[in-house]
């Protein structure tokens, strides 16, 4: 039977970065894009139609977050990740990655240290060092099949002169859902030392059956006290292009210092088409939420299987969470330029380079396709690496 997921839909000259912009990107039009975190589903019926009909309107003004806005959100927080949130918590954001250089422009100066824990999204290297703060890199350990936090290493890092955490979790690229355990000690590591966490959670719905996403400002009133949360609709149903997020801050006064800086640059806006979406997503998308991460878990099974048989020259950690696997392709056995090209020009797939995550010999694969598509990026992958051996 054809799922709905299946359909192969072409996003070429749609203006689409993932297609459009890969032939720039990897030097030829010859590659299958699978690398920019976008999926090539259609977004759930109910946003398509939501926004066809505000489209249908014809006037598109400036736009204002009604009450609407409000409850779908905390609705949907409730529903799917058992916390509670007041409305005046919650901000609108252009984006998730505005909303952390706002709070590293509004928490820390100039100087301050700031830790992340790599590999992790290139952005949370960048938003550091262009705020021109100092970056600490608190590498994630890989333990008995799993990617884990060296909390030894986070202490020892801290010296009084980090003052913020950038926290991603779930985590891209290695698909880890933190753990209470693991978020409860970090949130004691982060009192101790009195840092201000940023948790990016925009991956927090896509989250497979058998874990569960624990927002890290709902483990407790303290860690509450000192943490941002981003979260957005834009992965879990495809709407990234519309260019909408939220920002959840309970406590005002640290709410306060963010609005100044967010307004100071003029980020409290919103985006009239994110915000339709947004609404319908969250109270009308939760079936197709519930299809989309079954097909996306049976894409993780056909990858693994098929890496595991095929090509075992290459290494995958089971994704918890997210659309995205960190390959750790250290056994093909190619120096890191060579291993670029060899995917681009061998493979003909379009990866993420995972030097740009801080990944020396990893490449990110995006699996937010129709089977077909992933069973033709492995095959070539597949095939290239049969060529070499
Ligand atoms: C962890 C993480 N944060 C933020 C973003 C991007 O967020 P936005 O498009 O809302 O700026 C991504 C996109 O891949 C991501 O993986």
């Amino acid at each position: 039977m054809q799922h709905l997921f299946d359909e192969v839909i072409d996003r070429r000259r749609t203006g689409c970065r993932k297609w459009d912009a890969a032939g720039q990107l990897f030097g030829t039009d010859d590659v299958l894009p699978m690398w920019i975190a976008d999926m090539d589903f259609k977004s759930p019926p109910a946003v398509v139609k939501a926004i066809q009909d505000r489209a249908g309107h014809g006037v598109y003004g400036y736009p204002h977050k009604g009450e609407a806005f409000y409850t779908a959100i905390q609705s949907w927080m409730r529903r799917r990740h058992d916390w509670q949130v007041e409305k005046e918590w919650i901000l609108g954001t252009p984006g998730v990655v505005p909303a952390l250089s706002t709070a590293i422009l509004a928490y820390t100066r100039p100087g301050d240290k700031i830790i992340i824990q790599p590999p992790v999204y290139p952005p949370f290297f960048s938003c550091v060092i262009n705020n021109q703060r100092e970056l600490v890199q608190n590498p994630l350990v890989f333990s008995e099949g799993r990617y884990c936090m060296d909390f030894d290493d986070l202490e020892n890092k801290l010296d009084g002169k980090v003052k913020m955490l950038i926290l991603c979790s779930p985590h891209n690229p290695v698909g880890r859902v933190w753990s209470r355990e693991e978020l409860e000690r970090l949130g004691k590591i982060c009192e101790e030392h009195d840092l201000i966490i940023v948790s990016d959670e925009i991956h927090a719905d896509l989250v497979f059956s058998g874990h569960q996403h624990i927002p890290m400002a709902s483990l407790s009133p303290e860690v509450a006290k000192r943490t941002i949360t981003c979260m957005a609709a834009s992965k879990t149903f495809n709407v990234a292009g519309l260019y909408t997020a939220i920002v959840i801050i309970s406590d005002p006064q640290l709410r306060d210092k963010f609005m100044q800086v967010f307004e100071a640059l003029d980020l409290n806006t919103g985006n009239l088409f994110g915000i339709t979406a947004l609404v319908a997503a969250y109270e009308q998308g939760e079936s197709w939420l519930e299809e989309l991460l079954l097909y996306l878990n049976a894409n993780i099974d056909y990858m693994l299987d098929f890496v595991m048989q095929q090509v075992p020259e290459i290494q995958i950690a089971r994704p918890e969470a997210t659309y995205l696997a960190w390959l750790d392709c250290r056994g093909l056995g190619l120096e890191e330029d060579k291993l670029k090209s060899f995917f681009i020009q061998q493979a003909k797939v379009g990866l993420n380079d995972g030097r740009t995550f801080g990944g020396k010999g990893y490449m990110r694969l995006n699996f937010g396709c129709p089977r077909n598509v992933l069973e033709e990026g492995l095959l070539r992958i597949a095939r290239a690496v049969k060529y070499c051996r």
